[in-house]
């Protein structure tokens, strides 16, 4: 076994995949109102393509976490299938979904059932209005009863990922952080990062680490948690004495690169070894072209070899890549 290490050392465990560039939701910091021009069908891997890649990266790369990505990973139809066959390759590997919960009432427990170890869930606000304005969709009673669904299906602890975009649900860090405690849920801000397909992202406006931070501390007693934060993104603090925790993931004000051990696979097969990374690794053409699972671990291994040091958005000749992130996977 020879890791996905690179040249500044770190080594990738973590793999992200993207099943689809797809979504049901019209995220206003992600997409436009129309969505956008989405893969075309012949270039997205198929199940077994999907399958074949996992099992080089945890048999061959030493991959010990897969979560499932999209765009919406639950509208790709052989989701479920594709949690079993990782799940049958390999007993031990830590297998989670980050998505927006739309249907995962209907499929939590057979996702569960599958393999699935975890739940992500991206829920940026608890006010109807609001998740309207910012979705485009008037779906928050299906996100709600996705988070129930997969905390009595065992998919826990389920997690909650928010965004706040300034003058829109900034002011309801404190709101949304009550809610979770009262479910169990872990919450996490996510300060926003230069990954819209607009272009719309600007610095300024962004709500940062700091002003969430205060914000909740106006309601809460936040202390940092003391565990090591390792190469997890998320800052950890107990709240009002613990165990409660809300984290923090300051991707922009206080960058985590140093010790990221992910690794990103898109729904069209090119390795990606940062969500900002300006090239890609195709190794959907590899296979197509009749490489064998060694050839791709190899391909895989230069792919990370060539990792950058760290995203650079504070740079001034910072580029955002081609792809948005619903083309990425989170
Ligand atoms: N910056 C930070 N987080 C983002 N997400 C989507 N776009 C961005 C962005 N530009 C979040 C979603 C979801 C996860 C997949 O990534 O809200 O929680
Ligand atoms: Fe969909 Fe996630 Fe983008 Fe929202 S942020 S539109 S849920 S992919």
């Amino acid at each position: 076994m020879q890791p996905l290490i690179d040249q500044h050392g770190r080594i990738a465990t973590d793999l992200r995949v993207s099943l689809t560039d797809r979504c049901n939701l019209r995220c206003t910091y992600c997409m436009p109102p129309e969505g956008l021009d989405w893969m075309p069908a012949d270039d997205q891997l198929t199940d077994d393509e999907v399958v074949r890649l996992i099992g080089v990266a945890v048999e061959r790369l030493g991959v010990r976490e897969v979560r499932f990505t999209g765009g919406e990973p639950l509208v790709r139809r052989g989701l479920v299938d594709i949690v079993r066959q990782v799940r049958s390759l390999d007993a031990g590997v830590e297998m989670s979904i980050t998505t927006n919960a739309l249907g995962l009432a209907r499929t939590a427990h057979a996702l569960a059932a599958a393999g699935l170890d975890r739940a992500n869930v991206s829920l940026d606000t608890v006010r109807r209005r609001t998740f309207e304005t910012i979705t485009r969709r008037d779906r928050l009673d299906d996100v709600i009863a996705g988070l129930a669904a997969a905390e009595a299906a065992g998919l826990g602890p389920v997690k909650v990922n928010a965004v706040l975009l300034r003058g829109v649900n900034d002011d309801q860090a404190p709101e949304l952080l009550a809610w979770c405690l009262e479910r169990g849920y872990q919450l996490r801000f996510i300060e926003q990062m230069p990954l819209d397909a607009q272009h719309g992202w600007d610095r300024a406006s962004m709500v940062t680490a700091d002003e969430i931070l205060s914000s909740l501390s106006s309601v809460f007693r936040l202390s940092p948690a003391s565990e090591p934060r390792g190469s997890a993104p998320a800052e950890l603090f107990h709240v009002d004495g613990g165990p409660a925790t809300v984290g923090i993931i300051a991707s922009v004000t206080r960058p985590f690169c140093g010790d990221c051990d992910r690794v990103r696979l898109t729904a069209d097969g090119q390795v990606r070894n940062c969500l900002f990374a300006r090239s890609e690794s195709d190794l959907r053409l590899a296979m197509r072209s009749g490489a064998t699972d060694d050839d791709l671990a190899d391909r895989w291994r230069v792919a990370m070899w060539g990792k950058a040091a760290g995203h650079g958005i504070d740079d001034p000749t910072f580029l955002q890549p081609d792809r948005p992130m619903s083309a990425i996977g989170g």
